[in-house]
């Protein structure tokens, strides 16, 4: 049974104590020494940064100056493989997240791989996560969704006039419904409105892969496919060394995958057919970049949601992914849309504030099992039952990881084949190169307080609070984010000897 959250939070643990290699253990470690992904693509170490998006494209998806500068920063710290943010499949507006929906997208995509090959001087691996999401609007105001955005159906009237004993609401008039419903009380929203039309009021409106009666969600196993395929060929083009396939949180690839999909077309319901569509993807992809490119998948061990997929289906769903030829699998948790906090008027619901969100960035305030390597035990599974079905396939474990000897003691354990750490390499990008050149006493700990997701969340330039320890802002060399406050870049650090 899960802890509910008000339990969980009463535990503050401490950023555990770590006992750092010499140059010579580091060189001799599982975590430094190489993996093959896919049939021939060789990644120096076993070192990863996952996705993470730091809002700095252009409002229409295009690669910024600010983009460059943020990965050549983490590249700067030589990790083995560096995958670029979540970034939109579709040719559609979507703020200043990277898009790769259009040919248009090629160039300042290959500008970005070129620049992480020269700031990781060749010893990085450049993968880029490619996303599809559905539609998420802002919670309304409650005059505006009653007199604007309601559809006013008959339905609605029906339930009215059975509400009010008044069998004249079953003709009445739009406007008259309107007006009805902006003076109500709750009570009475509560019983007229259905549960999505009561959501759309308190949440915002927000679209289902099992809205069967949308025709661009019934659409969707006819659209994903190629959508996907063209947006990894991009990819390729750019020079990318391989594409992740982003199955994982609140999208909607992860709610294909979901026990609550409930699609009636042959795409939901049973495991066999929730697979189906990213199965067909997974194949269209590969059909469009070849058998040696490599493709991953980032998908859930764990929704931490009523009624969704547990680690069984992940087990299952991971053992089809290797048999539809994945080259990686990157096991995250959490991170859904179901559980998420009520947002303020005028903001949209943010999918990592809920029980399933605290699992996908766990932080120190904790329950008894503490934030650290916390969802080891999800990948652990999938790979052991990979191998018990004779599949090779590298299974990826993220979420808590901060030392070495969290990640030397996973691999030794045969627990994952990699390592990734988001938020201890954007506390401290050089992580990575110090501990491999015998300096892990000058890496800066992440505190896993969760100031950047707090950024992440409001859509603002994500940042460290432990850039700014020692900022001058007037100093002129230093970059600040917009808000004229905040380091825009990790402090630079230069190796003292040569590697
Ligand atoms: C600011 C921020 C942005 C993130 N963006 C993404 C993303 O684009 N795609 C993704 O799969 N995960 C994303 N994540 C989740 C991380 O990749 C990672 O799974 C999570 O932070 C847990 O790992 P950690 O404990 O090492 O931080 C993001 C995390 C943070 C902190
Ligand atoms: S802001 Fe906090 S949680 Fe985020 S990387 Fe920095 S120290 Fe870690």
């Amino acid at each position: 049974m899960s802890v509910t959250a008000p339990e969980r939070k009463r535990v503050r643990h401490p950023v555990p104590p770590a006992k750092w290699p010499t140059r010579e253990e580091a060189a001799r470690s599982r975590w430094f020494s190489p993996i093959t992904l896919g049939t021939r693509l060789v990644a120096a170490e076993r070192t990863w940064v996952p996705a993470m998006v730091p809002w700095r494209a252009t409002d229409d998806g295009f690669v910024t100056q600010d983009v460059l500068d943020w990965y050549a920063r983490f590249a700067e710290g030589q990790p083995g493989v560096l995958v670029v943010e979540a970034t939109g499949i579709r040719d559609i507006p979507s703020g200043p997240l990277l898009r790769i929906g259009d040919d248009r997208f090629v160039p300042g995509l290959s500008r970005l791989v070129e620049t992480v090959r020269e700031a990781s001087r060749g010893r990085t691996r450049i993968f880029i996560q490619i996303i599809d999401f559905l539609t998420v609007r802002r919670r309304p105001e409650p005059e505006k969704y009653f007199m604007r955005y309601l559809e006013v159906t008959d339905p609605l009237r029906v339930q009215l006039a059975l509400w009010l004993d008044d069998k004249r609401w079953r003709e009445a008039p739009e406007d008259e419904v309107r007006g009805f419903l902006r003076e109500a009380d709750r009570v009475t929203l509560e019983t007229v409105l259905t549960d999505r039309e009561l959501e759309a009021l308190d949440y915002g409106y927000r679209e289902r892969v099992w809205d069967l009666h949308l025709p661009w969600i019934r659409e969707l196993p006819r659209v994903l496919p190629g959508l996907f395929a063209e947006a990894a060929r991009r990819a390729q083009t750019a020079g990318f060394d391989g594409v992740e396939l982003h199955y994982a949180h609140a999208y909607t690839m992860a709610s294909f995958l979901s026990r609550l999909n409930t699609r009636t077309d042959g795409y939901g319901g049973t495991l066999p057919h929730r697979v189906r569509l990213p199965l067909a993807v997974l194949a269209a992809v590969r059909a469009r970049v070849g058998p040696d490119y490599p493709v991953g998948i980032r998908y859930l061990g764990d929704e931490v949601v009523e009624g969704g997929s547990r680690v069984d289906d992940a087990v299952w769903f991971g053992i089809k992914f290797a048999e539809g030829g994945v080259d990686y699998l990157s096991v995250s948790k959490g991170g859904r849309f179901e559980d998420a906090k009520q947002p303020k008027i005028g903001e949209a619901v943010y999918p990592y504030t809920g029980e399933s969100g605290y699992e996908c960035m766990p932080t120190v305030l904790s329950d008894a099992r503490g934030p650290f390597g916390r969802n080891v035990p999800l990948a652990a599974a999938i790979r052991r039952a990979l191998r018990g079905a004779g599949h090779a396939t590298p299974v990826v474990t993220s979420g808590g990881i901060t030392t070495f000897e969290q990640a030397e003691g996973i691999l030794e354990r045969g627990e994952a084949d990699c390592v990734a750490a988001a938020r201890q390499s954007l506390a401290d990008p050089d992580w990575f190169r110090k501990v491999r050149l015998g300096l892990g006493h000058l890496v800066r700990r992440c505190e896993f307080t969760n100031y950047c997701e707090g950024l992440d969340q409001r859509h603002k330039q994500v940042t460290c609070k432990l850039w700014d320890r020692k900022l001058d802002p007037t100093e002129p060399t230093v970059r600040l984010a917009s808000d004229g406050k905040r380091r825009l870049l990790p402090p630079s650090w230069t190796a003292p000897s040569a590697d």
